[in-house]
């Protein structure tokens, strides 16, 4: 059973907030910690052994404030990070990998693609998960260079996310794609972007939904539902700049308390 009423989120930085976004309109009780890791963003250029010291920070963090489980709100400290975190500590961990998998069944043109970190295209689950859905297809794999950088700097319409954009994704374009998968939290907040340069023939998938999902069965298994009636408490941890943060979550109309912190 589990006890205390907190999900606790985190990712390397404002990306994950994209999940609890999702997550809030389904599970509008719930009271929320999100850590945004900025300081050390970006997670995808790191090893793996570093990826698993700073997932454990974060995990360590979250729980010294009592929270029940923990969403890794980023595909790259999911795929690097989470085995290792279920072993070491006792509660639940939700995790977001790349929907390769129906993109994979989905596919009429048998060609898909997916922009994610250089960390989540090298690592073991991802290499597995492929192996295992996407072994038909060909899937033309793009590491997004850059992009959280840009992000995480509040330059989400520049003159340079442009460019990248329209470089990563001329290829697969030429390539016939007709799915495209976002294997990075951050990139949720490209969509209209994204859409503007490949158009409406190639579907995006973003698992933000899937993963609300997700923790809302975990939650009503472990019999974890929070019963309060009022909309959950929101707190927001940032170890750099949280101007990013108000601005990217400016249209939610509940109380965010907002603060930065050394962590
Ligand atoms: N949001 C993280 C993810 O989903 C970004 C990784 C990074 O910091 O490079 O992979």
């Amino acid at each position: 059973m589990i006890k205390q009423n907190i999900i606790g989120f985190f990712d390397s930085g404002v990306g994950g907030t994209s999940i609890w976004k999702e997550m809030i309109q389904i599970l509008p009780h719930e009271n929320t910690i999100y850590l945004a890791d900025s300081i050390n963003a970006p997670y995808g250029k790191k090893t793996r052994e570093e990826i698993i010291l700073l997932s454990e920070k974060n995990t360590e963090f979250l729980l010294n404030k009592g929270c029940k489980m923990i969403v890794v709100a980023c595909n790259t400290a999911t795929t690097n990070a989470i085995s290792h975190l279920r072993e070491k500590y006792k509660i639940p961990f939700i995790g977001i990998e790349p929907a390769i998998k129906p993109a994979a069944l989905h596919t009429k043109t048998n060609n898909v693609g997916i922009l994610a970190t250089q960390g989540t295209l090298s690592s073991e689950l991802f290499a597995i998960t492929s192996q295992e859905f996407a072994s038909n297809i060909d899937v033309c794999e793009q590491e997004g260079k850059g992009l959280v950088e840009l992000i995480e700097s509040n330059q989400l319409e520049s003159n340079d996310m442009q460019n990248l954009l329209v470089k990563y994704l001329e290829p697969m374009q030429k390539a016939n794609i007709d799915y495209l998968i976002l294997g990075c939290t951050h990139y949720s907040y490209l969509i209209p972007q994204i859409k503007e340069i490949i158009g409406n023939k190639v579907t995006i998938i973003d698992s933000g939904f899937a993963v609300s999902k997700q923790i809302k069965k975990i939650l009503e298994k472990n019999k974890g539902l929070n019963s309060q009636n009022r909309q959950g408490n929101y707190q927001f941890y940032s170890n750099k700049n949280i101007e990013i943060i108000h601005s990217l979550l400016a249209e939610i109309p509940f109380e965010l308390e907002i603060k930065q912190e050394q962590f």
